[in-house]
């Protein structure tokens, strides 16, 4: 009797134990235990952002905006560090940068992208916006949609895009009125085989450079030109090394915002909130002034009197294009068939 007195003992002291074990494993493991969206909210994040332009261009005042707005939505428990003219890192450095999280928040022009993803050159064929309208449309439609799931492959998280202007091209050898007027002359370009094969087509050559080496390439002579938005060249003074510029319009210079994705997923959601909250401010503005800033600096370098300007008209737009028709040919085999689709839809 003795014995199985005993024995009845072990069983019970085992069934509780296992019993304790495993219940205060299932508390551990509750996930109602953790409030998520609390989570995090009493300590202070210090988010670095880079860029590569001046602080009164577009994005350079975007960013500073940004910043402002981010800190007054989380009563200042998250600081966005602006990095402006590149003072940390060139454009292509910047992707490397975000990745190991030593910087949180990049705004790289949209053809320095295609050198991740070849789906983004789409917004690099030449003339293939006819204006302001068609760019919104692209960028903040499905276009921008069909890119920003393209990039997440690589583990950038697309928070937005912004606009900056149509860029316009500059050279200090002679007025480029016709296609051939740009043979023979080397162009500093971003990294952007359609952009490269642009300048190609048309018997020019073009040079990787950049941002921050512009400047000294053209005043060397290194290059004989560039293109570029009037803000941009009239903030960095390249325009004070050419000679001539043609108002052309025949490529967008846009930006995608980008956060390392999972160091996005690691913010506590209010913060997230804020910042989107924020972004889209930032974005509505810049979207209403933008081309206003582009405006007021084509009139300052009108004034400057440094450089001689030609406004392309329609009907040589429509030579430019003609000419340039081989670009469309090669990357519609390249870029993702349903980008060419929607492209084609905004065209008609
Ligand atoms: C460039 O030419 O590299 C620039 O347009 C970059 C920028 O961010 O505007």
């Amino acid at each position: 009797m003795r014995g199985l007195i005993t024995i009845c003992s072990f069983l019970l002291v085992g069934v509780l134990t296992a019993h304790y074990i495993g219940f205060a494993h299932q508390a551990d493991s509750d996930p109602k235990a953790v409030d998520k969206e609390l989570e995090g909210l009493n300590e202070k994040y210090v988010l670095r952002f880079s860029h590569v332009v001046a602080e009164n261009t577009p994005k350079g005042l975007a960013a500073s905006m940004f910043a402002q707005l981010v800190r007054e939505k989380t009563d200042g428990w998250v600081e966005v560090q602006v990095f402006p003219n590149a003072m940390l890192y060139e454009a292509q450095a910047e992707f490397d940068a975000l990745m190991k999280k030593d910087i949180h928040i990049i705004a790289p022009a949209l053809s320095e992208v295609t050198v991740i993803d070849p789906n983004w050159l789409v917004m690099d064929l030449p003339y293939v916006f006819r204006n302001e309208q068609m760019v919104e449309d692209a960028l903040h439609g499905r276009i921008g949609e069909l890119l920003f799931n393209s990039i997440s492959d690589y583990g950038l998280h697309g928070i937005t895009y912004w606009e900056n202007s149509f860029k316009q091209v500059t050279n200090r050898i002679r007025p480029i009125i016709n296609p051939e007027d740009i043979e023979g002359l080397s162009v500093r370009v971003m990294p952007s085989e359609a952009l490269s094969d642009t300048y190609r087509v048309l018997g020019a050559k073009p040079r990787l450079f950049p941002f921050n080496e512009v400047y000294d390439v053209l005043s060397n002579g290194v290059v004989d030109g560039t293109e570029n938005t009037l803000s941009n060249i009239y903030s960095k003074g390249f325009y004070r090394q050419q000679n001539y510029m043609t108002v052309s319009n025949h490529n967008y210079l846009g930006y995608a915002v980008f956060m390392n994705g999972k160091f996005w997923d690691s913010l506590p959601v209010d913060h997230q909130n804020s910042i989107i909250e924020a972004m889209n401010e930032v974005t509505v503005w810049l979207r209403e002034h933008s081309n206003k800033i582009n405006t007021e600096m084509l009139a300052r370098i009108e004034n400057s009197n440094l450089i001689e300007i030609h406004h392309q008209t329609e009907s040589e737009k429509m030579v430019w294009r003609n000419a340039l028709k081989p670009v469309y040919e090669k990357y519609g085999q390249i870029i993702d068939p349903e980008l060419i689709t929607e492209v084609t839809k905004l065209q008609e």
